[in-house]
C-alpha cells in the first residue's frame, strides 16, 4: 500500500518527511538511511530537531543503503563522509551504531552478506529511500533480481552522468560500482519513505506508480510494500495521471 503526499515544492517535501520521521526518532528504533541531494533537508530537520529539541539517537541504530567501491573513507563523496558530513557528526548516534556498508576490502561479497545479517538482526523500522534518475532505488538499476540481498553492482551509466556533479563533472572520476543493499533487503524494512522532487524524476515517478512492477522499473517494486510513503514534489509528478 502506497501513500502518496503530493507537496508544494522541496522545502515542503523536506517539512512532511520530517513529520513522518519523527515518529521513528525514538529509543530502539532502527533507521534505514540513504545519500543522495533528495535527503539533505530531512537531515537538517534532525540536526535542528536534535540541537533545538534534545531528541537524542544514543539508542537509535542506523543502516545505510550503499557505498561506492574504492572510494577511501575520507573521499568526501564516499557515503561514509557524506553520512557524517551531513548527520551523524551533528547528532549523537553511536559511531558503532550508524552503519554504511563497506566498499574496500578483500571480499566485498562476503562483507555484504554479512550487512544482510545485521539488518536481519535488528529490522530495520523505516527506510528512507530517493529515487534514481532511471527509477534505481539505493544502487539497485533497472533489471536487478527483486529478490536480491547486499551486493556490488555496476552503475548504469545515466547514474554516472548523474552523479559526475559531484566529481567535478567529470565521467571518469565517478566509481563504475557500488556495494548496495538489495531489493530484498529494501523490502523487509517495516515503513518505507520515498522522496522524489524535481522534473527530473518525473518519469520514473510515473514508472514507479503507475507502470507495471516489473524489474525495469526496480522502484515498482514497492507496490507490493503493505507500508510506503512517497511525497513527491509538483514537478516530479507532472506526469501523474
Ligand atoms: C544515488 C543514490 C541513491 C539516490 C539517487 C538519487 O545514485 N545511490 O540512493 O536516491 O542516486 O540521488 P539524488 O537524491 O541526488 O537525486
Amino acid at each position: 500500500m502506497i501513500n502518496i503526499i503530493r507537496v508544494k515544492d522541496y522545502e515542503e517535501a523536506s517539512d512532511k518527511a520530517f513529520e513522518v520521521m519523527k515518529q521513528f526518532l525514538v529509543p530502539g528504533k532502527v533507521l534505514g538511511l540513504a545519500t543522495g541531494s533528495t535527503p539533505l533537508g530531512l537531515y537538517a530537520r534532525m540536526v535542528k530537531d536534535h540541537e533545538e529539541n534534545g531528541t537524542s539517537y544514543a539508542d537509535i541504530h542506523s543502516y545505510n543503503l550503499d557505498e561506492y567501491v574504492g572510494l577511501p573513507l575520507e573521499h568526501p563523496e564516499s557515503y561514509y563522509s557524506f553520512m557524517h558530513r551531513n548527520l551523524f557528526n551533528k547528532i549523537d548516534i553511536r559511531e558503532e551504531n550508524a552503519h554504511v556498508p563497506s566498499g574496500l576490502g578483500e571480499d566485498l561479497e562476503e562483507q555484504a552478506r554479512k550487512y544482510d545479517e545485521m539488518i536481519d538482526n535488528e529490522p530495520v523500522d523505516i527506510q528512507l529511500l530517493g529515487l534514481g534518475s532511471d527509477g534505481h532505488i539505493a544502487f539497485n538499476e533497472p533489471g536487478t533480481p527483486f529478490d536480491s540481498g547486499t551486493h556490488v553492482c555496476d552503475l548504469a551509466e545515466s547514474t554516472i552522468r548523474d552523479n559526475c556533479r559531484f566529481f567535478d563533472n567529470d565521467m571518469s572520476k565517478v566509481p563504475t560500482q557500488a556495494v548496495t543493499q538489495g531489493i530484498g533487503t529494501i523490502m523487509k524494512a517495516k515503513h518505507i519513505l520515498l522522496l522524489a522532487c524535481g522534473a527530473n524524476k518525473a518519469q520514473a515517478v510515473k514508472d514507479m506508480l503507475e507502470g507495471p512492477v516489473d524489474e525495469s522499473c526496480p522502484a515498482s517494486i514497492l507496490q507490493n510494500h503493505p507500508d510506503v510513503t512517497v511525497i513527491i514534489d509538483e514537478p516530479a509528478a507532472a506526469l501523474l495521471k
